[in-house]
Parts: structure tokens; C-alpha cells; sequence
């Protein structure tokens, strides 16, 4: 990471945190946590990507020395699940190593929002713990876990993915792998459409998708 790149994209990052952080802030896990949830640069913030209108994701070029760190929090439709990738030690560093390939899969704010609990949450930790599962150190690790879990399963190990290419996520016992449907990736045998690919950069791709993966 480029330090003095770091250093102008914090001011700019300070400026849009007020937009792109706060309204989502609620959802953190580590609620005792004040570090932002866009801490990294940022980047210019790209203009929303066109809605898709059944033809196939154009794919941007591939950018050479750029990693999906530095892109992860480019576009705003998926700044939840991005906070989610720095948040997690695991995927912040690999995403930020260039002798690691990843395609990401990152559902949109509305999917992951429309989940009936937090992505960090486990029902079966509320009939154990009670209502407290994720208060105090205790549940704090449990919600990190989780998350960890969460985020995991929607990181690819591979990029390039070829289509019908069946691969473990980091976290799952599954294969994925994806095919073309009416002219739209979907994602299998989840079934969950790609919207675009956002960015292609020199350890993979980062891949929006309109729906969170039932990864338990
Ligand atoms: C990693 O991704 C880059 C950029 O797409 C590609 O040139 C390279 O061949 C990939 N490496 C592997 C091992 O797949």
C-alpha cells in the first residue's frame, strides 16, 4: 500500500465517510469499536454502475499493479459487505496480496440488509446463549467468527474463474462455479445473479451479486 496515496485518500476518505459509513454503522459487530468502517483508501468514489439490463456483465480492464484492496471500497452499492472484508484480518490481508488470486463475490447493500438477521448472528447461538449470545468478549468472538464465516464464503480462491470451473469458497464444504443464464452470470447451485464485475485488477476480480449465500 502507497503511503502517501494512503495519506491523501484519508482526507478524501473523511469527507465521504459521513456519506458512505455512518448510515451503516449500526451494523458493526464491535459496536465498542470506533475505528471507521472505511479505513482504507477509498479512492475517488466511481459513479454507480449502470443497471444491468440482461446483457452480460462487461467485465472493465484489467488493472496491472492494483489490488482488490485498493478497489474494494470503490463502489457504494457493495460498501457493507466491503466493511465486512477489512474487518476480517484473514481476507484484508489476502485480498491485499498480489501473490493471491481472489474473485469476490460481494452481495449489494439491499441483499445484505434484506437478511432476516445480522450477517454476524447464528440462531443457534441465541438457543445457547440467550438473548446476550453477542454482548461482552465472549460474544464479540462469537460475532467475529461469524462474520469471518460469512465473508469467507463469499471469496472465490481462483481468478481467472472459468465458467462451470466448481471451486471451494474459503469457508463451505460446497463446490460453487457460475453459467451463463439468459445472457447473466448466476452463480450456482446458489443461483444468485451477477449484477456487474466491478473492478479486474491484478489479483482478481471483484464480482457484485444481488443476493447473500446460504453458506450454514
Ligand atoms: C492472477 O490474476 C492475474 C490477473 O488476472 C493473472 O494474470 C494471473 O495469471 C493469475 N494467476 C493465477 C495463478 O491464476
Amino acid at each position: 500500500m502507497r503511503l502517501s496515496a494512503l495519506y491523501c485518500t484519508q482526507i478524501f476518505a473523511a469527507t465521504v465517510i459521513a456519506q458512505l459509513v455512518i448510515p451503516y454503522d449500526g451494523i458493526r459487530p464491535n459496536s465498542h469499536d470506533q475505528t471507521p468502517l472505511i479505513m482504507d483508501p477509498v479512492g475517488p468514489a466511481l459513479p454507480p454502475s449502470p443497471p444491468s439490463d440482461g446483457k452480460p456483465p462487461q467485465a472493465p480492464p484489467a488493472q496491472g499493479g492494483v489490488l482488490i484492496s485498493d478497489v474494494m471500497g470503490r463502489d457504494r452499492s457493495i460498501n457493507i459487505f466491503a466493511g465486512f472484508t477489512r474487518d476480517v484480518a484473514s481476507i484484508s490481508g489476502r485480498l491485499d496480496d498480489s501473490s493471491k488470486n481472489s474473485t469476490v463475490l460481494a452481495p449489494l447493500n439491499s441483499a445484505v440488509e434484506k437478511l432476516p438477521r445480522k450477517p454476524w448472528e447464528d440462531p443457534r447461538e441465541y438457543d445457547t446463549f440467550g438473548a446476550n449470545a453477542y454482548e461482552g468478549e465472549d460474544g464479540q468472538d462469537r460475532a467475529q467468527r461469524n462474520l469471518q464465516r460469512f465473508v469467507e464464503a463469499h471469496v472465490v480462491p481462483a481468478s481467472p474463474w472459468q465458467e462451470g470451473e466448481k471451486v471451494k469458497p474459503l469457508y463451505g464444504d460446497r463446490d460453487i462455479w457460475w453459467e451463463m443464464k439468459d445472457g447473466v452470470k448466476v452463480i450456482q447451485p446458489d443461483e444468485i445473479e451477477v449484477d456487474s464485475i466491478a473492478s479486474r485488477v491484478g489479483n482478481g476480480e471483484v464480482w457484485i451479486v444481488k443476493g447473500v449465500r446460504n453458506y450454514a
